[in-house]
């Protein structure tokens, strides 16, 4: 069955993934500019892409642990979902920038280094920079199977960096942040044994984390 799964998955397409994730971001936007997330639309935008950007990257994470889990092999859509994620934190990120600071870059800069939980979330973005820089083949052919993997490692300290940024930002113990980063530590912890695989040979077995 789980065969005959895998069969019928590796005929589609990964675009759609990126259709989904530029329609979720055109359509919070279309609700906050409608009035839908009043009284305060920036903040709530800010929330919804940062929320999306955590959901695609958790998704991504889960592709490993669910193929060696359950032999289901949805690994063809992972650099789909990290890039993703990667798009979708840079709309977060836009929010704030572009309307939520409104361009007050003395403030911002302030923020980001007065601002703990501000710290945290730029460097999980920063992580995630080299990571969609290098989610194409040439780059994988470039930097080799193994180097790409250990940079690809990085993945390990951005997941749980954006899970305190979660948690900090909703200040005190809240249940919806804490259930996200215990979802991560599972999904890191399964993961980690793979570290032990050897590199592919060729490029184009690898995927984006
Ligand atoms: C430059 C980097 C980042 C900045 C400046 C930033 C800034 C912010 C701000 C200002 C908030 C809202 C705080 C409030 O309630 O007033 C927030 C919330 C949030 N951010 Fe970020 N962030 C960054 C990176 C990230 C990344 C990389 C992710 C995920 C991959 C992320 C996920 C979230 C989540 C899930 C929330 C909470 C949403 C909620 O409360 O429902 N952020 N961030």
């Amino acid at each position: 069955m789980i065969q005959r799964i895998n069969q019928f998955v590796r005929r589609l397409p990964a675009w759609p993934i990126y259709l989904l994730a530029a329609a979720l971001i055109a359509w919070h936007f279309r609700q906050a500019l409608s009035g839908a997330y009043r009284p305060d639309p920036v903040r709530a935008l800010e929330w919804e892409y940062g929320r999306l950007a955590l959901q695609f990257l958790i998704a991504s994470l889960a592709l490993t642990p669910l193929k060696r889990f359950t032999g289901l092999n949805l690994m063809k859509f992972r650099r789909a979902l990290g890039l993703s994620a990667f798009f979708m934190a840079l709309a977060h990120l836009s929010v704030w920038l572009a309307l939520d600071m409104q361009g007050y870059v003395a403030q911002m800069l302030s923020d980001i280094v007065k601002r703990p939980f501000i710290t945290v979330g730029m460097a999980a973005l920063l992580m995630m920079l080299p990571l969609a820089a290098t989610s194409h083949d040439a780059m994988i052919r470039r930097l080799g199977g193994a180097r790409w993997r250990r940079l690809h490692r990085l993945v390990y300290a951005l997941a749980p960096l954006v899970a305190l940024h979660f948690i900090w930002v909703r200040k005190g113990w809240q249940i919806e942040p804490l259930v996200y980063a215990a979802i991560i530590l599972l999904l890191l912890a399964l993961r980690l044994p793979a570290q032990n695989r050897p590199a592919p040979r060729r490029p184009g077995n690898v995927r984006a984390a």
